[in-house]
């Protein structure tokens, strides 16, 4: 089979899709590799790499033309679908349920898709689930960019001029970004407090450090597949009530909290904002899905009531080399679990492929 890695068209994507070593995994395997000229470069992966790992380097229009799979970490743009084959594969994130057009356009032109993003949380799934291994990246650096952003420093720092006492930060969702956030501020010298809805995870941040804040919750499905439901007014009130006092003397706040389907719940008002420290910093992992935060806003940084607000988005992105290695491991164990002697297995009864399989051969095997 020909793998063909498309270089990222979006302007603020510097990963790729496969590294040369995930490149060379495949040649070993018996697949074929062609890469789009520069496609690693922003990941700091040149052609000459990819060449020695034994991949091809061609033009868009060859991958196109010639491969059997096409990878890309982003959805294809309109452009790129024009020029799929009757037959071809395409493996991407996907976002079906916000993209319902592009799963339609992809069928239209009898191909089939399968989505990274779709992957079920089970345990034989976790070495292919993009979400987690990029999710855990953004964690560690949303820390770093408020540390950044700060006018403080993490550590306690005893000097001959005085003591300087530990930053105070606090992580709002403990799932893969919030328990790395705990980690790398732990690791920094700050004091940790975390809270999320499920409460299997306060065992969690303990074992890094943190203290949980307990918000008690009468609901008992609060969680579904591994994922956070939405959470009623009445808890949302109350987590606030809970979290205040903490919110409050927080110099960093890092907000991860999710809602599969559904737009990230609010968890920090305007009025909340206006009762934080000057110069405290929060930063908003979940601008793109609708935002934690009020007042934040995508791929800015805004100063609201003296606090600072970072809504950088696709924070996996600016660690690009390790994200790409990441996602590229993911996808190796992915397409050589769906595939055999050199053909997909289309098993169709298995889990793995029936969350991720959205179009075969140009019919639609999901929900939009
Ligand atoms: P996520 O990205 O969907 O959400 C982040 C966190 O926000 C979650 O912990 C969620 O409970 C929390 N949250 C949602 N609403 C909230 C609210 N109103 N207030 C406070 N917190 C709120 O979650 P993520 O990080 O993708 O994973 C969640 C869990 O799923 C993890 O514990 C992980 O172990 C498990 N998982 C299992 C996998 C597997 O077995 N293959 C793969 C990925 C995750």
């Amino acid at each position: 089979m020909k793998i063909g890695i498309l270089k990222e068209t979006r302007s603020n994507e510097k990963r790729v899709a496969v590294t040369p070593k995930i490149a060379q995994d495949f040649k070993n395997k018996g697949f074929d590799v062609l890469v789009e000229k520069d496609a690693g470069l922003a990941s700091a992966f040149d052609d000459a790499s990819y060449k020695k790992a034994g991949a091809e380097i061609v033009s868009k229009t060859t991958i196109f033309k010639d491969t059997d799979i096409i990878v890309k970490i982003n959805p294809l743009e309109a452009p790129e679908i024009d020029q799929l084959k009757k037959g071809q594969t395409v493996i991407s994130m996907v976002y079906h349920r916000l993209n319902p057009d592009l799963v339609k356009n992809i069928a239209q032109k009898g191909a089939s898709l399968f989505s990274m993003d779709a992957m079920p949380r089970i345990s034989r799934a976790q070495n292919m689930d993009v979400l987690s291994s990029q999710s855990n990246l953004g964690g560690y650096k949303a820390v770093i960019l408020g540390a950044d952003n700060m006018t403080k420093i993490f550590p306690l720092m005893m000097t001959a001029a005085g003591t300087i006492t530990p930053a105070k930060v606090l992580i709002y969702g403990v799932g893969v970004a919030g328990l790395q956030a705990i980690a790398t501020a732990k690791r920094l010298g700050a004091v940790v407090e975390a809270t999320d809805v499920r409460p299997e995870t306060k065992e969690q941040a303990e074992s890094l450090g943190a203290k949980f804040i307990s918000v008690e919750n009468e609901d008992e499905n609060i969680s579904e597949g591994g994922y956070a439901k939405e959470q009623s007014e009445e808890f949302l009130t109350k987590q606030k009530e809970a979290v205040n006092k903490s919110l409050y003397n927080a110099d960093l706040v890092v907000t991860t909290a999710l809602v599969q389907g559904a737009k990230a719940p609010v968890l920090i008002t305007e009025d909340q904002i206006k009762n934080m420290k000057r110069g405290a910093v929060i930063v908003d992992m979940a601008v793109e899905k609708g935002g934690n935060v009020e007042l934040s806003e995508p791929d800015k940084i805004v100063l609201k009531h003296g606090v600072k607000i970072i809504g950088q988005t696709n924070l996996p992105s600016t660690l690009a080399t390790n994200a790409s290695e990441l996602y590229a491991k993911n996808l190796f164990n992915f397409i050589t679990y769906l595939t055999e002697n050199g053909k997909f297995k289309w098993d169709l009864e298995d889990e793995i492929t029936q969350k991720t399989l959205l179009v075969k051969d140009g019919q639609i095997l999901t929900e939009l």
